[in-house]
C-alpha cells in the first residue's frame, strides 16, 4: 500500500476506544515495556537480578510490569510459550518475595521481514490488543507502513516503542523563517489575547511551516500508538532522543511510557527522573 488515501475502515472503532481507555486508565502504574525475565535476551541474566529489577518497580509505585522481551530473528529467538513460563516462574518468585507487581506476558517485536511470520502466533501486551513493536533506523519506510498496516488488518494495535529514539521519525526543526511565518498567520486569529489552547497548539507543532513527518502522520491515521521512554525525557539516549522525547510529548504523541529496563543500573537511574504524564 503506498498512500493513505488507500487505507480501509479496520472495522470495530469500540474496540479501539475501549483498547486506549484501558491503556490510559493502566497508565501511571504502569511500565508498559520492561525486560525483566531472566535469560531470554539482554534483559538480566539471573532470576535474583529480575527480582531486584521488580523490586526497584514496586518501590517506584508501579503495580504493573508487561515483560517484553525482543524477538529478533537469529538474535533473541525464545519463543511464546518460553515468555509465558518465564512470566509464570517470575511472578511465583515475587509472591513468595512479598513483591506486589503484577506480571503480564509480551513482546517487543522487531521490524524486519520476518516478522509476518512471526504475527502469525502473536503475542499482545497482557490481555489488550496492542502489539509492541520497534522499528530500526534502517528499516524501508514501506516496510514499515505495509507491517503495520497487515498488523491493523488482523485485529491489533501497533504500538510503536519509544519513536523518540528512531530516526524515521525524526521532526523537522523549526526554521526562524519558519517560526516568523507561523506567528503571523496565528498572530491574526488570536489579536484579542487570546491564548492558544493545548489542542491548537499541538496540530501547529505538526504543521509548524508546512512540514511534518509523514510516515509519523501515516501511522498516527493508521490509529497506531505510540509508547515513550522514561529515560528519553532525562537524557539517557542522549540530547537528539530527549529534544525528540519534548517534541513529541508537546504533540500528544504519546500513549503510554515504559522503562524499557534491561538491568538493574539502568533502571535505577531511569525511575529516579520519574514518569512524565501523556
Ligand atoms: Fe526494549
Amino acid at each position: 500500500m503506498s498512500n493513505r488515501e488507500a487505507k480501509p475502515f479496520f472495522g470495530d472503532r469500540v474496540s479501539l476506544t475501549t483498547q486506549n481507555s484501558k491503556l490510559k486508565t493502566q497508565n501511571s502504574a504502569t511500565d508498559w515495556h520492561c525486560h525483566l525475565l531472566p535469560s531470554l535476551d539482554d534483559g538480566p541474566s539471573t532470576m535474583a537480578e529480575s527480582i531486584e529489577m521488580a523490586r526497584l518497580l514496586r518501590d517506584a509505585g508501579y503495580e504493573t510490569v508487561h515483560c517484553t522481551p525482543h524477538l529478533i530473528k537469529g538474535v533473541y529467538d525464545a519463543g511464546n510459550e518460553a515468555v509465558r513460563s518465564g512470566v509464570g516462574e517470575l511472578q511465583t518468585a515475587l509472591d513468595r518475595e512479598g513483591i506486589e507487581l503484577k506480571l503480564h506476558a509480551g513482546r517487543e517485536y522487531y521490524l524486519d521481514e520476518f516478522l509476518p511470520h512471526y504475527l502469525q502466533d502473536p503475542l499482545p501486551l497482557g490481555d489488550t490488543q496492542f502489539i509492541l513493536v520497534e522499528i530500526p533506523h534502517h528499516a524501508p519506510v514501506e516496510l514499515v507502513k505495509e507491517t503495520l498496516y497487515r498488523i491493523r488488518q488482523k485485529g491489533y494495535i501497533p504500538l510503536i516503542a519509544h519513536p523518540e529514539r528512531c530516526k524515521l521519525f525524526a521532526l523537522p526543526l523549526p526554521t526562524k523563517q519558519g517560526v516568523w511565518e507561523w506567528f503571523k498567520v496565528q498572530g491574526s486569529r488570536f489579536q484579542d489575547g487570546d491564548l492558544l489552547d493545548s489542542q491548537t497548539l499541538n496540530v501547529e507543532h505538526r504543521t509548524l511551516n508546512g512540514q511534518s513527518n509523514s510516515l509519523l502522520d501515516y501511522l498516527i491515521d493508521l490509529d497506531c500508538q505510540f509508547q515513550g521512554n522514561l529515560g528519553s525525557f532525562a537524557g539517557y539516549y542522549g540530547d537528539r532522543a530527549r529534544a525528540s522525547a519534548g517534541r513529541m510529548r508537546e504533540m500528544g504523541l504519546y500513549s503510554c511510557f515504559g522503562s524499557d529496563g534491561h538491568n538493574v543500573e539502568g533502571l535505577r537511574e531511569i525511575l529516579v527522573q520519574g514518569a512524565p504524564s501523556p
